[in-house]
C-alpha cells in the first residue's frame, strides 16, 4: 500500500523513531569480557537522518544490530516505537532462486500483505528505487548497483518507521554510489522514513545525514556531534560538504590515533 499523507504525519507523532538509553555490550573474549560499546544514549527523531561513523571495529555494527533487536544489550535498554525496524546490509542478501519482484513480495507476505495486492505494490516500490521493468530478472542479472536497489525496494516492502542501513553502498563504485545517494535522499524525503545510516566514509556521512554521530573506539563511546544544515539537493563535492568532512576527517583520524590502527 502507498503512504498515504496521514501515515506519514502518524509517523511524526511519535517523539521518537529509536531511542538507545545508557546501553553498553560486552562479549566474551580470550581474555574474559570485552567491551565493545560503552554507556551511549542516542535518540532519532521520527523523520530524522542520522549516520553513526567510526572507524573499523568500532562498533557501529553491534550497535544496529541492537537497534534492530538482532541482539540484546548487556546494559542499558532500546525502544523502537514503531516495531520492528527495516534492515539493510552491504551485501544484498537477495535469494539468488526468486526474481527481484518475487524478493520483494516475500517481504510483503511476511509483512501480511493480501496475495492480490503483492504484485502491483512491489511493481511500485520497483518504481520508487526507479528500477521499473525488473520485475522478472533474476538476481545474477542484475548489477551492483541494481541488486541494491532492490534490497532497499525490499526493506522499504517492510513498511516499517525507522530503517537502519549498514554500510550498504560501500561495496559500489563512486558514481553508482553517488546516484543511490540522491535516490536514498529523495526516498527518505519523500516517506519522511527515520534512517540510521553506519557508514566510515565520512563524505558519505556528511553528504547523506542531518546528524553525524562519532563513535570513538575500544570502547566505542559518543566523541562528538554534528548537525549539518547543508540544504539539498547536495553534492558529494559541494564545499560545505568537503569542508565539513575536512573537519570530521581530523576528528576521526584524532580517534584512530588514540586507539591504534585497526
Ligand atoms: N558476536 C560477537 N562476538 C564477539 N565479538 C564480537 C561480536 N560482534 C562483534 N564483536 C567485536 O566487537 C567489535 C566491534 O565490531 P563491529 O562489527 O560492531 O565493528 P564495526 O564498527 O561495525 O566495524 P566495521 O567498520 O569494520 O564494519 C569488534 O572488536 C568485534 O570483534
Ligand atoms: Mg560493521
Amino acid at each position: 500500500m502507498a503512504t498515504t499523507f496521514a501515515e506519514a504525519e502518524d509517523r511524526v507523532a511519535v517523539s521518537h523513531a529509536a531511542r538507545i538509553d545508557h546501553v553498553s555490550k560486552s562479549f566474551a573474549g580470550p581474555t574474559g569480557q570485552q567491551l565493545v560499546l560503552d554507556d551511549i544514549s542516542l535518540d532519532v527523531a521520527p523523520g530524522e537522518f542520522v549516520t553513526l561513523l567510526g572507524a573499523s571495529g568500532c562498533g557501529k555494527s553491534t550497535l544496529l544490530n541492537l537497534v534492530a533487536g538482532l541482539d540484546r544489550p548487556t546494559v542499558g535498554s532500546i525502544e523502537t516505537p514503531g516495531g520492528r525496524p527495516a534492515l539493510m546490509f552491504q551485501e544484498h542478501a537477495l535469494f539468488p532462486w526468486l526474481t527481484a519482484g518475487k524478493n520483494i513480495e516475500l517481504a510483503l507476505r511476511l509483512r501480511g500483505v493480501a496475495k492480490n495486492e503483492r504484485r502491483g505494490e512491489a511493481e511500485r516500490l520497483l518504481e520508487l528505487v526507479r528500477l521499473s521493468g525488473a520485475y522478472g530478472k533474476r538476481v545474477h542479472e542484475l548489477s551492483g548497483g541494481m541488486r541494491q536497489r532492490v534490497a532497499l525496494a525490499r526493506a522499504l516492502a517492510q513498511d516499517s518507521d525507522l530503517l537502519l542501513m549498514d554500510e550498504p553502498f560501500a561495496a559500489l563504485d563512486a558514481i553508482t554510489r553517488d546516484v543511490l545517494h540522491d535516490e536514498l535522499t529523495r526516498i527518505w524525503r519523500e516517506t519522511k522514513l527515520s534512517v540510521l545510516f553506519v557508514t566510515h566514509n565520512v563524505r558519505e556521512a556528511v553528504r547523506l545525514a542531518e546528524r553525524v554521530v562519532l563513535l570513538s573506539s575500544r570502547p566505542g563511546r559518543i566523541a562528538r556531534q554534528w548537525e549539518i544544515g547543508i540544504p539539498h539537493p547536495r553534492r558529494i563535492e559541494d564545499a560545505a560538504v568537503a569542508e565539513l568532512s575536512v573537519e570530521i576527517t581530523e576528528e576521526l583520524r584524532g580517534e584512530i590515533r588514540r586507539h591504534g590502527q585497526h
